[in-house]
């Protein structure tokens, strides 16, 4: 659509890629549509840089959609998996390093004694809740409104009108009765998620517990201890997703730092520290349901692989102690402060509401604050996508839709956070009132 000199070999490079890949992308966000710009295609990585095929740099606040924790090209990860990849790519048998991951992890994570790893988070969605409707003998999942749990058909379910309605296909292809075992409530709606678990037999409450992929939005108080004890009442099995909160907002996850444990837990993006892994992982007694320990059939040609494997180990190395965690939450802190700075000073700053925790951060362009799916979709997105070009034009490279976070890293400058802030400021000049 924008052509200009600035991104003339990204564009030639997007001419060629749509004639080869749908929308000339591997995943839809990376094309840009949502704020009406075409994509830019990146060359290299260092730290929390990027730099497209143009040469031109950006402050990278994506970060892979949150696999790289550590920033691009840490030399820590790189020399891992430069490493293991000498030792031979893959060998379909087991591995040491799958091993120390998993003893790792369940060190870290409360609700995980055990785990299984595969290769994408949609997978490990996909193997936890066929783990639970085996366990609990039962069929039905509830999930809610705005909530991402990967591209698996019966997630991929749509609220019907009404509060706690059957599932409708949220997308041509997915069947209609799978998606109505799929009940779709409001996040952070208490009454709503009571009256659902009293109604239905659920196998599973499927939850992100600090939700990610409508914007950032935080539990209200109170809501993660309310779907413990719901799950408990109705004989369910608790689900927390925590493919983007695990090991990013504290060591532990957001099953720690609020003190709730689920019965499954789903992991991603940073235990394959920018490698395809991910992984679900439970009690002992849960986990043996899992072949060939026990019945529950689940596999992968890749899963366990030992470069990803590599790369999450040297990636959680870079997590240990108590150190990196405060400075993520300072450099989330600072970004989030210079944004509000920044909004003040350009007048927007009755018109914007900024959420952030521990390496996670969402600007909502809205005037009111955001507490589920309904309040995130209210938001002025045409303002956010003239920002969030003004945004790129200016060397910030920000999540292409309002409705993702940003993801501050371990490796981002208090330099790159005032370039940030800088263009941020300009940038909501572009915006048209
Ligand atoms: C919370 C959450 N769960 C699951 C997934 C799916 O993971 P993947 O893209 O690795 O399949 C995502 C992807 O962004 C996610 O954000």
């Amino acid at each position: 659509m924008t052509v200009s000199l600035r991104d003339a070999r990204s564009a030639a490079l997007y001419e060629r890629a749509l004639n080869v890949l749908p929308g000339g992308v591997n995943s839809p966000v990376r094309a840009m549509r949502s704020i009406g710009r075409d994509p830019l295609f990146m060359q290299r990585g260092a730290g929390g840089e990027i730099f497209d095929v143009d040469e031109n740099p950006y402050v990278d606040w994506v970060c892979s959609w949150g696999p790289l924790i550590a920033g691009h090209a840490h030399p820590a990860i790189v020399k891992a998996v430069t490493d293991a990849a000498g030792q031979g790519t893959s060998f379909g048998a087991p591995t040491v390093g799958e091993v120390d991951l998993a003893e790792e992890v369940s060190r870290r994570v409360p609700g995980v004694e055990m785990l299984r790893m595969t290769s994408s988070g949609t997978e490990a969605s996909m193997s936890a809740i066929r783990l639970a409707r085996a366990a609990t003998g039962r069929t039905k999942l509830l999930k809610f409104a705005g909530a991402y749990h990967g591209h698996v058909d019966g997630l991929l379910a749509d609220a019907g009108s009404g509060l706690a309605t059957q599932g409708i296909p949220a997308s041509p292809g997915v069947p209609a009765e799978v998606a109505a075992s799929t009940i779709v409530v409001p996040w952070n709606d208490a009454d709503a998620l009571r009256a659902a678990t009293a109604k239905h037999d659920f196998a599973a409450l499927l939850a992100e517990p600090f939700p990610a992929n409508m914007g950032l939005i935080a539990p209200v108080e109170g809501f993660l201890e309310l779907l413990r004890a719901c799950a408990d009442e109705s004989g369910a099995l608790l689900i927390f997703d925590e493919v983007i909160s695990g090991f990013r907002v504290s060591r532990g996850g957001a099953q720690e730092l609020a003190g709730v444990v689920p019965d499954l837990t789903v992991l991603g993006k940073v235990i394959g520290g920018g490698l395809p892994a991910a992984a679900y992982g439970a009690s002992r007694a849960l986990m043996e349901r899992i072949a060939p320990a026990g019945d529950v059939y689940q596999a992968g040609t890749l899963s366990g692989n030992p470069l990803a494997v590599a790369a999450g180990l040297a990636t959680l190395a870079l997590l240990d102690g108590e150190l990196p965690y405060a400075n993520l939450a300072a450099t989330t802190s600072a970004l989030a402060e210079g944004l509000a700075e920044a909004s003040q000073s350009a007048g927007y700053g009755d018109d914007v509401q900024i959420v952030s925790t521990t390496g996670l951060l969402t600007l909502f362009f809205s005037a009111e604050p955001v507490a589920d799916y309904t309040g995130a979709r209210a938001c002025d997105r045409g303002a956010y996508a003239s920002w969030c070009r003004g945004l790129l034009a200016r060397g910030v490279y920000a999540p292409a839709s309002q409705f993702e976070a940003w993801f501050p890293s371990l490796a981002h400058t208090p330099e790159q956070i005032e370039r940030t802030v800088a263009a941020a400021a300009a940038a909501f000049g572009d915006i048209e009132r």
